[in-house]
């Protein structure tokens, strides 16, 4: 199937970074997040009015596991010439690992932006970054991450460019995903109404299990070598 497909697209989740040390959300064995915090706590805009200075620390101590962190073989495999990623993460590990088209439904660690809106968005420094609330030179606000909360629309751009490859590409590799949180669950359902195969590799049966033309259970990090 993957052989002979022409538009290849990967949907990927969490799961696809467990092995290069970075925590799932809902995973208790790989030290799923949401299984020991509260995420309307430290990833929603109630929680960031709330406690600012917990909210950066927390992401402050993911950007530091990031940092440290090295792309796993399944990063290596998806990041070959022809694979569009749809990710849901935020970390920066399929980039690091060659990806040139990667769309990030959730945003991304590499950057803070302007909790206003005002436009302004600058680097971060994953293994120095900032652990303390801080305004926006620009106008003033406070700065955030540049990531999506609960209750938060998703990048319009991203979005576009997601629903556009998800309906378009022959084959879709979903990877390491709960397929829990919608919207971004919705585009394996796209591909699939579309016509595409749809191959799912995750350690435990998903929400989209059902979905699936082909599913490996295992990690990432070994079937996706075999079958890229
Ligand atoms: P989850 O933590 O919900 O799901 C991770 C999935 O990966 C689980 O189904 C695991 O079984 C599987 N998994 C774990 N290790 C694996 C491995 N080595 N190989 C293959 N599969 C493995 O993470 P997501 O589905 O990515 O959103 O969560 C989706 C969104 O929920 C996240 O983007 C985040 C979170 O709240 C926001 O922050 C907006």
């Amino acid at each position: 199937m993957i052989t002979g497909a022409r538009r290849i697209c990967a949907f990927s989740g969490a799961g696809l970074s467990a092995e290069s040390g970075v925590p799932t959300f809902r995973d208790a064995a790989t030290g799923g997040l949401w299984t020991k915090h509260d995420p309307m706590r430290l990833a929603s805009p109630e929680g960031f009015a709330e406690d600012a200075a917990t909210v950066i620390g927390w992401y402050a101590w993911r950007r530091q596991r990031v940092a440290a962190a090295q792309p796993n073989p399944a990063h290596h495999a998806l990041g070959r010439p022809g694979v569009v990623n749809v990710t849901q993460n935020v970390d920066d590990l399929l980039l690091r690992a060659g990806a040139s088209d990667i769309v990030q439904l959730h945003g991304t660690l590499t950057h803070d932006r302007c909790h206003a809106a005002c436009g302004h968005r600058e680097r971060i420094d994953l293994s120095a970054p900032p652990d303390a609330p801080r305004p926006c030179p620009a106008c003033g606000a406070p700065m955030r991450p540049d990531v999506v909360w609960f209750g938060e629309a998703l990048p319009a751009d991203a979005w576009t460019r997601g629903q556009a490859a998800c309906a378009t590409c022959e084959v879709l590799i979903v990877v390491g995903t709960a397929a829990e949180v919608y919207p971004a669950a919705g585009l394996i359902d796209v591909a699939k109404s579309s016509g595409a195969t749809v191959i799912i590799i995750n350690t435990n049966p998903s929400a989209a299990s059902a979905l699936a033309d082909v599913e490996l259970i295992g990690k990432a990090g070994e079937i996706l070598p075999k079958v890229l």
